[in-house]
C-alpha cells in the first residue's frame, strides 16, 4: 500500500534509531500521532527524535507537564495524553499552539485526542510482537516527502 511503511524492531535501540531517521524527514509543522499500548515503545521512538533535533539524552514521558520541549529549530514538542480523560480536556489546554510551524509535534496516546488531530499528520502504530520485537507501522497522511519509505528503511 503506498504511503505505508512497516518495520519490526528487535530492541529499544532499533526503535530509537528509527525515530532518529524519522527526525531527518519531518518538515516544520509536522504532527506525529503515536498509538500503542503501554511499553510498546512510543517514548523510545521520541527519544530518537529528540536525539536528532536536540541531542537530548534524557527523554521521559511528560507525565505531569503533558508537554515537554526539546531543541530550537525546529522545536520538538513531546506530548503525552495518557492522563487525559478525553478530547474535551485537550481543547481546554490550547493544544493548537503545538501544531505551529516552528516545531514538530509528537503525541503519545494520540487516540485520546479524538477528532482534534489535524488531518495532515503521520500515524505511527507500535505493537508488541513478543519479547523485544515491536511491529511498527507508519502511515503518512500528507506530511513526508517523496520516497520517504526508502529513506526510513535506512
Ligand atoms: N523493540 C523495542 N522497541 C522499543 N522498546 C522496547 C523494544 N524491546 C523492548 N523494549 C522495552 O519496552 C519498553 C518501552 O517503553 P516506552 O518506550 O516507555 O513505551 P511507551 O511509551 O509506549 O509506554 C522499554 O522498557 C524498552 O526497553
Ligand atoms: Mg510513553
Amino acid at each position: 500500500m503506498p504511503g505505508v511503511f512497516k518495520l519490526d524492531t528487535d530492541g529499544p535501540e532499533q526503535t530509537e534509531a528509527l525515530g532518529y531517521r524519522l527526525g531527518a524527514l519531518l518538515p516544520y509543522g509536522a504532527v506525529v500521532a503515536l498509538r500503542g499500548e503501554l511499553a510498546a515503545g512510543k517514548t523510545c521512538l521520541v527519544r530518537g527524535l529528540a536525539a536528532h533535533y536536540a541531542g537530548a539524552e534524557l527523554v521521559s514521558s511528560p507525565t505531569f507537564t503533558i508537554v515537554n520541549q526539546y531543541g530550537e529549530s525546529p522545536k520538538l514538542y513531546h506530548v503525552d495524553l495518557y492522563r487525559l480523560s478525553g478530547p474535551d480536556d485537550l481543547a481546554d489546554l490550547g493544544y493548537e499552539e503545538l501544531f505551529e510551524p516552528d516545531g514538530v509535534c509528537v503525541i503519545e496516546w494520540a487516540e485520546r485526542a479524538g477528532d482534534l488531530l489535524p488531518e495532515r499528520r503521520l500515524e505511527v502504530l507500535l505493537e508488541h510482537g513478543g519479547g523485544d520485537c515491536r511491529m511498527i507501522t507508519i502511515h503518512d497522511l500528507g506530511v513526508l516527502p517523496e520516497r520517504w519509505e526508502e529513506a526510513l528503511s535506512g
